[in-house]
């Protein structure tokens, strides 16, 4: 459930706007920051990067709804000396002064997403109940969100008291040549069929709304870039990367066939 990393090469990330000046703006400022966008559009690798360009160790965290307080602050466990505690996530971030990133933290409970709240506003506090310990975060913790606003009812949304505890970015799908380039950069693929792929996805995202949840992500068109740069045929690679992990729907499966004929026939 959590990751921590240390990165030592610079993760790559092309930025869509001046999203870099404005996170060390908020990094330095120590506000919490949200970042909302669709799948697989870059908002982890954002995150990645950020860690990586302000020195800082990255501690991931996927929310899920059983978690609970303790999956985030810590618990005692039994071993063969007795009891111990053992911090969770969050708080071995506040104590290290790392970035904690919480990725789709509305799958979480609310009862469980309070638990950020003093850690969140002008006390910069976790309080370790169980424990008895009040801890103050260190001067360099800084704790991230990420939500995806599409998929969830409004039972789902984050309250309000959370939501106005953050900085928010909202990223989308980059335009079609940054996209292209994100994709040959990421693959080796060439800018033409990289450029062919991103025509791909364009179709497939008019169809939002119309039979797709969601449009192909750029994730997806990295697949299909390795597949392709690994020897599989582009209507293959299409098919498999772009097509059938997006639908069930045997009219939409048709159509982007054909444009997938149409772009690369
Ligand atoms: N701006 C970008 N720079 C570099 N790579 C990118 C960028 N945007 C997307 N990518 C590519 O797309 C992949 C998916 O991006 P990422 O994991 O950041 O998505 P996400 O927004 O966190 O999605 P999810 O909500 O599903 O977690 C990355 O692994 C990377 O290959
Ligand atoms: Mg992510």
């Amino acid at each position: 459930m959590m990751t921590a990393i240390h990165s030592h090469d610079a993760p790559f990330y092309q930025p869509q706007g001046n999203e870099v000046a404005l996170f060390e703006a908020a990094y330095a400022a120590r506000l919490p920051v949200m970042v909302k966008g669709p799948t697989g559009c870059g908002k982890s690798r954002f995150i990645e990067a950020m860690a990586h360009r302000l020195e800082r160790p990255l501690i991931t965290v996927a929310c899920n709804e059983d978690m609970t307080a303790s999956d985030l602050v810590g618990r005692y466990l039994l071993d063969a000396g007795g009891t111990r505690w053992q911090d969770g996530p969050l708080t071995l971030a506040a104590r290290q002064g790392a970035i904690c990133y919480l990725d789709e933290i509305v799958e979480a409970r609310q009862d469980t997403t309070v638990v950020i709240h003093p850690l969140t506003d002008h006390r910069r506090q976790l309080p370790l109940d169980k424990k008895g310990e009040m801890l103050h975060a260190h001067p360099d913790f800084q704790l991230v969100i990420s939500y995806n606003p599409g998929y969830q009812s409004l039972l789902k949304d984050l309250k309000p008291s959370t939501k106005q505890r953050f900085v928010a970015f909202e990223f989308d799908y980059p335009a079609a040549p940054l996209e292209a380039q994100i994709v040959s950069q990421e693959t080796g693929l060439d800018a033409a069929r990289a450029g062919q792929l991103v025509q791909v996805a364009h179709a497939a995202r008019q169809l939002k709304g119309h039979g797709l949840t969601e449009g192909i992500s750029t994730r997806l068109l990295v697949y299909a870039a390795r597949l392709m740069v690994g020897g599989v045929n582009p209507g293959e690679a299409c098919r498999m990367a772009l097509v059938r992990p997006i639908t069930d729907d045997a009219d939409i499966r048709q159509t982007l066939d054909h444009t997938i004929d149409a772009v690369f026939g």
